[in-house]
């Protein structure tokens, strides 16, 4: 990423456009939340991982210009959206979770809550859902009036990150080394793809070699799932509690663990080292930081014109520009 560029995100991380507050919707939507709450509980029920799926919207939609729910537009014939996005395509999954909370919502306050909220709300409610933290959540977003497929494959991380880099990329939204390696803990929920670490693997670096920070009986477990020739579509846990939000991520990477090389990473690099440790030790203060890590980067913001969308995949389509100056 360019110095300049990187300048560009933060003025636009400082940008505060919408003044987000707890209640938000209590005098025009007072049931808003319960009813995220309801749906991803279904949603749980049916399939477990589909909540560590839509947590996930979270950082790829709030690190592409702001939380706008810009991530849930699809492709039009003018625009590429951001689902086929390097980091994107074959691996974000249950938006039709999102499409089912915002059906409930239309039914009881149509036009209210925005798709950038939602997904807010329901990356919180995944956690709490899972056993991790619950917490109080800002809301007023508004929904973008577009999508940059180009932008998300700038600015999202690939899977063979280290943690320099990360550090950089999260400096560049004002979150810091702490809220990394604490953000970096909802990998304590979900899956991950073959295709995310052949490379560590098999050719660490362009080596010939594996990952030599892969404790060796894991690693033969993961060649097992994931062998070369083999379906990259394959999932495996990104922790060994892939359904439980806990601190057992941390420890894992400590026993060299990690699934992801951006994991594994931040048991290695010593910036970020002291922080793994702590998390393994101390689940209360994963939580903590956890917590404030989701808080601030919900509060990206790209300060663009938006509006409430009716349908999460799709721009309303009554806009004359005076009432996107209106809705701003
Ligand atoms: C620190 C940089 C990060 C990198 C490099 C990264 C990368 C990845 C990759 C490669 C996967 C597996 C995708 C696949 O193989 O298809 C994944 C899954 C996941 N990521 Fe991240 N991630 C990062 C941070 C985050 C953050 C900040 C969150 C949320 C707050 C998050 C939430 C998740 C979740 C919940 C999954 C599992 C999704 C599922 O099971 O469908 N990640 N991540
Ligand atoms: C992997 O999944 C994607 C879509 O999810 C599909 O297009 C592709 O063909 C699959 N590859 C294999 C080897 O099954
Ligand atoms: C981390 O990754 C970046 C980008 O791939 C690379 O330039 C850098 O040398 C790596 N840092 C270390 C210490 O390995
Ligand atoms: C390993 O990666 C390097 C550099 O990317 C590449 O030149 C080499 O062909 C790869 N080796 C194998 C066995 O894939």
């Amino acid at each position: 990423m360019s110095p300049l560029y990187t300048a560009f995100l933060l003025l636009m991380a400082m940008a505060s456009a919408t003044p987000l507050w707890p209640g938000f919707y209590s005098e025009t939507c007072s049931d808003a939340e319960l009813i995220v709450r309801e749906v991803m509980k279904k949603a749980m029920i049916r399939e477990p991982r589909s909540v560590a799926s839509v947590m996930r919207f979270q950082f790829h939609d709030c690190f592409v210009n702001g939380c706008d729910a810009s991530l849930l537009l699809d492709d039009t014939p003018t625009m590429l959206g951001e689902k086929l996005a390097l980091s994107n395509i074959n691996s974000l999954r249950s938006f039709d979770v999102v499409d089912e909370v915002k059906e409930e919502l239309e039914k009881v306050c149509p036009g209210t809550v925005s798709c950038a909220d939602i997904i807010i709300m329901a990356a919180r409610d995944a956690v709490a859902l899972s056993g991790g933290p619950d917490w109080e959540v800002k809301l007023g977003r508004k929904d973008s009036l577009t999508a940059s497929q180009e932008d998300s494959d700038n600015i999202m991380p690939s899977p063979r990150a280290n943690a320099s880099l990360l550090i950089d990329l999260f400096a560049s939204f004002d979150l810091s080394i702490k809220d990394l390696v604490a953000l970096s803990g909802s990998h304590s929920i979900g899956q991950g793809r073959c295709f995310s670490i052949m490379f560590r693997l098999y050719n660490q670096s362009g080596t010939g070699k594996p990952d030599p920070t892969i404790e060796s009986s894991f690693r033969e477990k993961l060649d097992n799932l994931c062998p070369v020739g083999g379906n990259e579509n394959v999932t495996g846990d990104l922790d060994s509690t892939p359904i439980v939000f806990d601190n057992i991520y941390f420890k894992d990477l400590v026993a060299g663990r990690g699934f992801l090389n951006s994991d594994q990473t931040l048991y290695t690099f010593p910036e970020t080292r002291d922080y793994v440790e702590l998390f393994s030790k101390d689940q209360q203060a994963f939580f903590d930081a956890f917590v404030e890590g989701m808080i601030k980067m919900g509060d990206l913001q790209s300060g663009r014109p938006g509006e409430i969308r009716t349908n999460c995949r799709v721009v309303n389509t009554h806009h004359r520009p005076v009432d996107v100056l209106l809705e701003t």
